[in-house]
C-alpha cells in the first residue's frame, strides 16, 4: 500500500516536471515581434530553429557538439541536411529583404507547412527552436508575400499569382541588329575547324533545340561526354550547362568552338579569318560592332538566344486564366507535381534552371545506374572540386519537355515516364501508382509552346516519330 503510494508520488512529481518544462519550454519559444517587418521575422525564426547548424557549410553546431556520441550523431546529420539544402544563402538575403531563390524559398516553405524541422531530437535540447502555430504562419505569409514581391511577373491570372511556376514572356528587349548577326553565326558552321558543325548541329531549331542524341557528337565522329541540353529558353538559366561553368549565354557560346570534342577550332582567331574572307558578313558585322573578335562574335550569339522563347503553351494559357486550356487529368498531374515537391526544384518561369540539385537525394542513383562513374557525374563538382558539390546538377528546365528525350546528364532516361519515374525514386524516395505517373506525364506534356507563332515539334522523337 505504502509502496504504491510513493509509486503515484513519483510518477506525479515526474509529470509536474514534464509540464512545467512543457509550459517554460512554450513560454521561452515566443513568435517574434509583429513590430518586425516580415523577413526580419522570418530571420529570427530560423536563428531561433537553428537551421544554420545544420544547413550551413560547414555546419554551426551548438556546444554540446563535441560530446562523443552527440559528435557523430550531428556530423551525420549535417551531411545529410546539406545535401537537401545549404540555407546560408538564403539567409542572408532576410537581414535585407533581397530576393531569396525561388528553390529555397520552396523549401523552406515545405519544411514549415509539413512540420518536418528542425528535427525533433534538436528541438528537445533547443527550446526556441520548434516552429509554433503562430511562427508558423508568420513564415508561411512571409513566404507568399516575398513570392509576390519578387517571382511574380505579372503574366498570370489572379488566383496563379502565388504559384511556383510562372508563365513565360512573349519576349524579352532585345537588340535587333545584334540578334541577326547572333542568329547567322548561330548557323555558321565556319565556326568549327572543318566546316562541318554549327551550333544548330547540336541544337536545331526545328528539332526542339537539341539532338536528340543520348550524347552529342562532334567534329570528325569525336563522341561526346554528355547529353545536349536545348538551348530554348536556356536565357531563364541562372548558370549555363549541367555544371554551371558558363555564367552567361555569351559566356557559354565561347565554349563549343573551340572545344576539342565539339567544333575543334584551334582558336578565335582562326574563326575571324575565315570569317573576314566573307566581305558581306564582315561589313554587316562591323556595322554593328566595332571589331570582330571573341567577345563580340559570342555576345551575338547570346543576343539571338534570347529570342529562343517558347511561349503560348497551354499550361501558359492556362496559368494565365484560360481554365479549359488543360483536361482534367492535366490538371490533376499539375496538382500531383507541386504536391510530390517537383515544382520545389522545377520551379519559376522555365521549370527549372535556378539552382544546383543533388542527384540521388533518397536513393543512391549512381550506385544503381549500374555503370562506372564519369568525370561528367561530378556535376558542378567538376568546377569547384568542393565534396558540397559532388553530384549536384543545374536543375534542367522541363519546358517543351516532351521533345527533347532521352533525359538526364547521361542521357540514360529514354522516356519521360522513365524520367519521372526516376525522379522520384531518386530525389523522392516515394513510389507512386502508375496512373499518377502518367498525370505528371500529361502534365508535362502541356508545356510545349510557340516558337515565332509555331508550335514547337520534333520529327526525331519517338512520341511524334510513327
Ligand atoms: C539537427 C540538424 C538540423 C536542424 C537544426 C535543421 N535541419 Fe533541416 N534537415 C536536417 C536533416 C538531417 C535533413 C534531411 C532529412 C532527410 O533526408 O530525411 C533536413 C532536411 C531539410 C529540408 C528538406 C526536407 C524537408 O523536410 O523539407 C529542409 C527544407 C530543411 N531541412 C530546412 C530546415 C529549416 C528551415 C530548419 C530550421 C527551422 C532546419 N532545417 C533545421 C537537419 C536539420
Ligand atoms: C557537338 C555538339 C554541340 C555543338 C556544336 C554545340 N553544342 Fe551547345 N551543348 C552541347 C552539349 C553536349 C551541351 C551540354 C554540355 C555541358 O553541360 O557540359 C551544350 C550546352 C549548351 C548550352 C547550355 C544550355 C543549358 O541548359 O545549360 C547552350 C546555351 C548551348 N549549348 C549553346 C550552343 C551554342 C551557342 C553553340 C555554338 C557556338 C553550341 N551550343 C554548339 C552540344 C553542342
Ligand atoms: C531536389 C530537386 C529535384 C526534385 C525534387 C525533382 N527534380 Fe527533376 N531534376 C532534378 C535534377 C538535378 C535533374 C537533372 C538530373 C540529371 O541530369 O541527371 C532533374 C531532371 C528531371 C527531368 C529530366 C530533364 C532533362 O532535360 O533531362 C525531368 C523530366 C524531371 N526532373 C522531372 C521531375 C519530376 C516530375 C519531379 C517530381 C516527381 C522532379 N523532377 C523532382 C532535380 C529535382
Amino acid at each position: 500500500m505504502k509502496r504504491n503510494h510513493l509509486f503515484i508520488k513519483i510518477v506525479a512529481a515526474i509529470l509536474l516536471v514534464i509540464i512545467v518544462l512543457f509550459i517554460t519550454a512554450r513560454l521561452v519559444n515566443k513568435a517574434p515581434s509583429k513590430e518586425l517587418s516580415a523577413s526580419l521575422q522570418t530571420k529570427a525564426i530560423i536563428d531561433d530553429g537553428g537551421c544554420l547548424a545544420c544547413h550551413n557549410d560547414p555546419p554551426k553546431f551548438p556546444w554540446y557538439a563535441k560530446l562523443p556520441v552527440v559528435k557523430n550523431m550531428l556530423a551525420s546529420d549535417a551531411a545529410n541536411a546539406l545535401k537537401q539544402i545549404n540555407l546560408s544563402e538564403a539567409y542572408t538575403t532576410l537581414a535585407t529583404n533581397s530576393p531569396m531563390g525561388q528553390v529555397a524559398l520552396n523549401k523552406i516553405e515545405n519544411a514549415v507547412t509539413h512540420q518536418t524541422m528542425p528535427p525533433a531530437r534538436f528541438s528537445v535540447m533547443h527550446w526556441k527552436s520548434k516552429i509554433t502555430k503562430a511562427k508558423r504562419e508568420s513564415l508561411l505569409s512571409w513566404a507568399k508575400g516575398h513570392r509576390l514581391t519578387f517571382y511574380n511577373n505579372g503574366l498570370a491570372a489572379e488566383e496563379f499569382r502565388n504559384e511556383p511556376v510562372q508563365p513565360i514572356q512573349d519576349s524579352i528587349p532585345v537588340d535587333v541588329r545584334k540578334v541577326i548577326l547572333g542568329e547567322m553565326l548561330f548557323h555558321d558552321v565556319r565556326l568549327s575547324l572543318d566546316n562541318t558543325l554549327s551550333c544548330a548541329s547540336c541544337h536545331d531549331l526545328t528539332t526542339a533545340g537539341m539532338d536528340n542524341e543520348i550524347v552529342s557528337d562532334g567534329v570528325g565522329g569525336a563522341v561526346g561526354q554528355i547529353n545536349s541540353p536545348t538551348v530554348y529558353n536556356s536565357v531563364y538559366n541562372f548558370v549555363q550547362f549541367w555544371d554551371g561553368r558558363a555564367n552567361t549565354l555569351a559566356e557559354q557560346a565561347a565554349g563549343p568552338p573551340l572545344n576539342p570534342i565539339e567544333m575543334a577550332s584551334k582558336s578565335f582567331d582562326q574563326i575571324i579569318e575565315k570569317l573576314r574572307q566573307d566581305k558581306a558578313f564582315t561589313k554587316a558585322f562591323l556595322e554593328v560592332y566595332p571589331e570582330m573578335s571573341e567577345s563580340t562574335i559570342t555576345d551575338a550569339i547570346g543576343e539571338f538566344e534570347k529570342t529562343l522563347l517558347t511561349p503560348n503553351s497551354r499550361f501558359d494559357k492556362y496559368l494565365k486564366g484560360d481554365l479549359t486550356a488543360l483536361s482534367a487529368q492535366e490538371i490533376s498531374g499539375y496538382e500531383l507535381f507541386k504536391s510530390h515537391e517537383c515544382a520545389t526544384c522545377h520551379s519559376g518561369v522555365t521549370l527549372g534552371g535556378q539552382s544546383y540539385e543533388y542527384l540521388g537525394l533518397a536513393q543512391d542513383y549512381f550506385a544503381e545506374r549500374g555503370t562506372d562513374i564519369t568525370e561528367e557525374d561530378g556535376g558542378r563538382f567538376k568546377q569547384t572540386g568542393k565534396q558540397y558539390d559532388m553530384h549536384r546538377f543545374k536543375v534542367p528546365g522541363l519546358r517543351n519537355i516532351a521533345l527533347t528525350e532521352p533525359y538526364f546528364h547521361d542521357g540514360t532516361q529514354k522516356s519521360l515516364e522513365d524520367a519521372v519515374s526516376a525522379m522520384l525514386k531518386y530525389q523522392l524516395g516515394v513510389s507512386v501508382p502508375d496512373n499518377e505517373i502518367g498525370d505528371i506525364v500529361a502534365f508535362l506534356k502541356t508545356l510545349t509552346g510557340e516558337y515565332k507563332g509555331i508550335p514547337l515539334t520534333n520529327g526525331t522523337t519517338s512520341s511524334t516519330r510513327k
